[in-house]
């Protein structure tokens, strides 16, 4: 260990990690060996824009080994160095690191866009829009692609409706992404992050939580299990009243503030938590985030009314009001489960089965399989089937 460098350390932990997760992926393991006789993407580059991490990493090596050349980049503060250190060893160019800004971020989509990748893999839709906005990469041709997001998918439909000319697959649109990863695999790992985090007690605690979506429905129902008492804040009337019968309390955010402790955020919408509502949360209250943008808690404006910030430790802020009260702000209002010391995200198991809706995607993309048409879509039917056939038989083995 003396003798080792910092970069061989990086590299045999980054390497550790991508072995035992690739283990517990075995969707992928099955694509791996499948796309390894059948090439679909021999010829072509994937340039890819997600969560640089240990179980990304096997979805990447799915692609080469179907004969793919892989480009990617991590999305902000997402990234790992040692997956990175390990993955740009094996061939797989990965750009950026854990501590990059905004800029360097989007420089390092930028680097992606320049190596004229033939599909796109894309969370939060930053590839796809800086191709089709940015002068440089006007005319530059690509046959498709996936977005993994909500947030990504409603990007694409409402900010750039007319100019997205290839198809791109909304993985989280997918039936079984949404109970899979978004209800079960996002409730588990925000509650283990909660817990990681903050290291205190769930039992009792007064849990707000913003949207019950796919990710808010898990979310309320892992906290409730663990004894947290939840309410929910939901504009859609219809699943409002599905939080209701679910046995939630339900109200308007202004009437909610003051019965919380703990308000987290899933709503994949801007300002959600904003300037006027923090004085009336309690002392000691923890807010958290778990939308995929940092805009839907309203950091800035939080930052700006506080007397004092302090960082007692890596991901939590306690922010002093001028009414006395302090509020605790986790991992800076970005995606709460990806942060803090040794953030795991969500399950190996859910993502081995959305990496594979991905994988299967992309195979359909490469082989213009199913008449797709340009924009946004949910994946084929035929692809949710085959992933549900495939998971369900690793899971009853
Ligand atoms: N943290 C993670 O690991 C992770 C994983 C998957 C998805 N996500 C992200 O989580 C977010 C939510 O995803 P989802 O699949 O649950 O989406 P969803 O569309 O199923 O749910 C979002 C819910 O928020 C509600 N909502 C919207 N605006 C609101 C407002 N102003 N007040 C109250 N409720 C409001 C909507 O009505 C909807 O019910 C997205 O940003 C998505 O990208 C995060």
């Amino acid at each position: 260990m003396n003798n080792q460098s910092v970069d061989e350390v990086l590299l045999k932990r980054g390497w550790g990690k991508i072995k035992w997760t690739g283990s517990n992926m075995r969707m992928l393991q099955g694509l791996s060996e499948e796309f390894s006789a059948d090439k679909p993407f021999a010829g072509l580059t994937v340039g890819v824009c997600l969560h640089i991490e240990q179980k990304t990493a096997s979805l990447f090596k799915v692609l080469a080994a179907g004969g793919a050349e892989v480009v990617a980049t991590g999305n902000l503060g997402t990234t790992n160095d040692d997956i990175a250190a390990a993955l740009n060893e094996s061939g797989i160019k990965v750009y950026g690191k854990r501590d990059d800004t905004r800029q360097e971020q989007i420089e390092n989509v930028r680097k992606v866009l320049r190596h004229k990748p033939d599909l796109l893999l894309d969370n939060g839709a930053d590839l796809v829009a800086l191709l089709v906005e940015a002068d440089e990469f006007s005319g530059q041709k690509v046959i498709g692609g996936t977005e993994e997001t909500t947030s990504g998918g409603n990007r694409i439909r409402e900010e750039m409706p007319d100019k997205v000319s290839f198809p791109v697959i909304v993985i989280n649109d997918s039936p079984l992404k949404s109970f899979v990863e978004n209800k079960h695999a996002v409730g588990q790992s925000v509650l283990e992050s909660f817990l990681r985090i903050t290291n205190l007690m769930v039992q009792g605690k007064r849990v707000v939580v913003f949207g019950y979506g796919w990710c808010g429905k898990g979310i309320a129902k892992y906290f409730k299990s663990f004894g947290a008492q939840v309410a929910v804040v939901e504009k859609d009337p219809i699943r409002a009243l599905e939080a209701a019968v679910d046995g939630f309390r339900v109200a308007e955010t202004e009437a909610i503030l003051p019965w919380g402790n703990v308000y987290i955020t899933a709503t994949g919408r801007q300002g959600i938590i904003r300037g006027e509502h923090f004085a009336h949360m309690p002392n000691d209250s923890v807010l958290a985030n778990a939308g995929h943008f940092d805009y839907e808690i309203d950091v800035p404006a939080l930052v700006e009314q506080s007397v004092s910030v302090e960082e007692p430790e890596e991901a939590i802020e306690r922010c002093t009001l001028p009414n006395g009260r302090c509020l605790t702000l986790l991992s800076h209002g970005r995606m709460f489960n990806l942060g803090g010391r040794e953030p795991k995200g969500n399950s190996a198991e859910s993502m081995d089965m959305g990496f594979s809706l991905i994988a299967l995607s992309l195979e359909c993309i490469a082989k213009s399989r199913y008449n797709l048409v340009p924009g946004a879509q949910p994946v084929p039917h035929e692809i949710n089937l085959e992933a549900s056939r495939r998971m369900l038989e690793i899971m009853m083995a």
